[in-house]
């Protein structure tokens, strides 16, 4: 069977890794994926935009690509899925329509209050003068947040209404986010620890993968700009079995059956960022109509059960009848970027230390690489995921970062602490 995987960074090789270890897969496309999945076997790269679906339909027909599976949110947003389907391909992935609760926070927030499903307290605004007075009786800090989708650079949490004021200009008056800041959501603050869970679902029944944790800010100690995410393990011990069930019975399955009713039908990935609070109430920040980056990676280094099978589970309705089977070892992934990231990103620096053997616990997924003269080197913020397993987070961790100090290229710089709030429960 030829699959193509839709994307180019970290959770796009990672994806396709996994994909290509399936017996029943002759070769992977990745469009246009990366120097980390171009020196892979069985998988071989085309020189597709993620964004450019015209011209992935016609390669996906001409090549008679049996499985499609997108990465980006972008493509989905815009309807991928849709025009894959009226061409008759198998595409894994939300429809535009469902692709909306990532698409448009907006439309999230109140689709979360329509059904009942606990999010934090919120109200949506396209004038600055009622937003603005809206802040004046809120409790400072609050989050305000782009409505459309912003490359994760779209939530501000202000601390002071003088810093709430100015992003509302930014976003309402401005042109900060163009067309996606327009409209925005406006909510309440939530204290507690968040964790990203991820189920496969066929429009009525869900299959949940492992739990895992980002840490989403740049710096040590959570501290700095947000990011896309600078590392993260799995499973997250924030969310034990009793969470767990609450977020599927409280959040994921109402979900499910609430986009049914509302002709949205879901299938896909489908990505809750929850945060647990602080007296154990599983609530959405959001969702992502996605697999997470980089999430993805260490929980595909945990996946032991053939992931093509899943994917093709939610076309002929024997979803319900799968089982997954995980390596019961932690995995931890150290995101390595280059200078200027999450602003900006440093191009073409020959990176180092590629070619050496790493133990068979260790995995370097590449994210904004490729090949010049022979050469790999860095073409994006996030540059590499170096993703490990060891018998505790700990280890796993140690695993990681040996790895790392094998690694250099000019201006590398990655997070020293992912994994610390695992850790700490572990001592
Ligand atoms: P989002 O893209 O909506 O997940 O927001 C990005 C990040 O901002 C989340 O992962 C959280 O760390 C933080 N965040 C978003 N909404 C809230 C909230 N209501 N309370 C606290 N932190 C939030
Ligand atoms: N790691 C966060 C995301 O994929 O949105």
């Amino acid at each position: 069977m030829k699959i193509l995987i839709v994307g180019g960074g970290g959770r796009e090789h990672a994806l396709a890794w996994k994909v290509a270890q399936s017996n029943s897969v002759d070769m992977v496309y990745v469009a246009p994926g990366n120097a980390g999945t171009l020196n892979e076997k069985k998988i071989t790269n085309i020189e597709i935009n993620a964004e450019d679906i015209d011209a992935l339909k016609k390669f996906a027909e001409k090549e008679a690509i049996e499985l499609t599976i997108i990465g980006p949110e972008v493509p989905l947003v815009a309807g991928i899925v849709d025009q894959f389907q009226e061409a008759g391909l198998c595409c894994f992935g939300p429809t535009r329509a469902a692709s909306m609760l990532e698409g448009s926070k907006s439309f999230c927030k109140d689709f979360l209050k329509k059904f009942h499903i606990p999010t934090a307290e919120y109200e949506i605004f396209t004038e600055v003068d009622s937003a603005i007075n809206y802040i004046k009786s809120r409790t400072m800090p609050v989050v305000i947040k782009a409505d459309g989708l912003a490359a994760g650079k779209g939530v501000v949490i202000a601390h002071s209404e003088d810093e709430a004021i100015k992003t509302i200009n930014d976003m309402l008056s401005g042109n900060k986010f163009g067309n996606a800041g327009h409209r925005i959501v406006i909510e309440e603050f939530l204290e507690g620890e968040e964790v990203s869970y991820i189920v496969i679902s066929d429009g009525k029944n869900v299959l949940p993968l492992a739990t895992s944790q980002d840490h989403k800010a740049r710096d040590d100690g959570d501290i700095g700009p947000n990011t896309g995410g600078m590392g993260a393990y799995s499973p997250a011990p924030v969310a034990d079995s009793v969470i767990q069930q609450r977020i599927l019975e409280e959040i994921i399955l109402p979900t499910i059956k609430g986009m049914q009713s509302e002709g949205r039908t879901y299938t896909g990935f489908l990505y809750a960022g929850v945060m647990v609070t602080d007296d154990g109430v599983p609530k959405v920040l959001e969702f992502n109509c996605r697999f997470g980056d980089p999430e993805t990676q260490p929980i595909m280094m945990r996946l032991k059960t053939d992931l093509v099978s899943l994917c093709l589970a939610t076309f002929d309705d024997t979803l319900n009848e799968c089982h997954i089977d995980w390596d019961e070892r932690p995995a931890v992934g150290v995101v390595l970027a280059s200078s200027g990231y999450p602003l900006s990103a440093s191009k073409g620096d020959i990176i180092n230390g590629l070619d050496s053997n790493f133990p068979s616990h260790t995995k370097a997924f590449h994210a904004g690489t490729s090949m010049m003269d022979g050469k790999i080197v860095t073409a994006g913020g996030r540059v590499l995921c170096i993703t490990a397993l060891g018998n505790t987070v700990g280890e796993a961790k140690k695993n990681a970062y040996d790895a790392i100090s094998g690694i250099n290229y000019n201006g590398m710089f990655f997070r020293n602490d992912i994994g610390y709030r695992a850790i700490q429960r572990e001592s």
